[in-house]
């Protein structure tokens, strides 16, 4: 493994339970989160590792390539890059924020690893580049062209082109890794999973877009995890890797599975208006990093979704509870 990692975002979603799994796995590598803590991040829950010796946070935002390049300069042999605004309907409403972050900074990232020789780029790019496939046409593959439909995808889809110039054209050693919808714990209340949990546990509605024919495809987040560490061992240099446990679900299937769980009535259900521009269905195929990498998802939707949906109870059930 790499001596020093710089991990942008690592306060967010998957950058937590990136250095949650990461940080006591290789203690001989030193990981510094750089986050500009937005309101999508929470330092909280990074408590478990922020005490460990191979672990600092650096307050800062990647838009500033000065704040980026004194970090570098010290060493840094990898770079994943995590960090982005990451909510699609924020991204209709208010774009210019992600063209700031998602390329821009992603822009700043890859010239400082130009200029101070990274040997590793990780971009964590996202299933939305592809858009969305019609509902009879199969997964996508790495192949597919990029079709992205609202700024949130079209600015991550803009950054993957910029990652692949970099290797083309500086011989950059970097990956972009494509993942399908992230579920698990530490994610942001805006987002789908833990918005169901928090309304039911409430008892309020729970809004469902159009008839809930939606289709996600779920990936449980440490498989997320594990997908991208074997790409900082052993990624060929260029690859593009889908990531997916191939686990299609439409909305109202899912949020049924989770009102079920935790033994709410299916009468919360609450049908709201489609919001335009985002994706009716995503879908991936991951042979590629099944291939070339050997990696699997570990966790069967069912499984890791209870286990999850507990995570959130335990966590913030009384909380919640005690706010009604
Ligand atoms: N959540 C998913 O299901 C999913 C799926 C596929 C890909 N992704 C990608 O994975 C990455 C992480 O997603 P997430 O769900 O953890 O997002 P998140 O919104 O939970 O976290 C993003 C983090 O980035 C930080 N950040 C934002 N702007 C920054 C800036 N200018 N400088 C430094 N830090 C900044 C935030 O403070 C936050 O901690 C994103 O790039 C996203 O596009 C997410």
């Amino acid at each position: 493994m790499y001596k020093k990692i710089l991990v942008t975002g690592g306060a967010g979603f998957i950058g937590t339970n990136f250095l949650l799994y990461m940080v006591p796995r290789y203690p001989e590598t030193t990981f510094i989160n750089l986050d500009k803590l937005t309101y999508a991040a929470d330092l909280e829950n990074l408590k478990e590792v922020s005490k460990r010796q191979n672990y600092f946070f650096i307050w800062g935002d990647i838009s500033n390539y000065e704040t980026i390049t004194r970090v570098i300069k010290e060493g840094v042999e990898a770079v994943v890059n995590f960090a982005a605004e990451s909510h699609v309907a924020k991204s209709i409403t208010s774009p210019s924020e992600f063209i700031t972050t998602n390329v821009k900074g992603c822009f700043n990232l890859l010239e400082a690893a130009r200029e101070f020789k990274i040997r590793k780029f990780l971009q964590v790019s996202t299933a939305a580049v592809y858009g969305t496939p019609a509902v009879k046409e199969g997964p996508f593959t790495e192949l597919s062209p990029l079709e992205p439909s609202n700024p949130y995808s079209a600015s991550k889809a803009a950054a993957d082109c910029l990652v692949r110039a970099y290797t083309w054209s500086y011989g950059l050693n970097a990956n972009i890794m494509r993942s399908a919808n992230n579920y698990g714990p530490y994610q942001h209340w805006e987002k789908f999973i833990p918005a169901v949990i928090s309304n039911a546990l409430q008892d309020k509605p729970v809004s469902i877009q159009g008839k809930g024919q939606r289709v996600r495809d779920w990936l449980f987040v440490e498989d997320h995890c594990r997908a991208l560490e074997l790409a900082l061992l052993r990624g060929r240099r260029g690859r593009v890797y889908n990531i997916s446990a191939e686990e299609e679900r439409a909305d109202l299937e899912l949020a049924g599975s989770i009102l079920h769980i935790l033994g709410r009535s299916s009468s919360l259900l609450n049908f709201v208006d489609d919001c335009s521009g985002d994706d009716q269905r995503y879908a991936l195929q991951a042979g590629l990093i099944q291939r070339e990498l050997g990696w699997q998802p570990q966790s069967v939707l069912e499984v890791a979704l209870q286990k999850t949906v507990e995570w959130y109870v335990q966590r913030f059930g009384n909380r919640l509870g005690a706010e009604t």
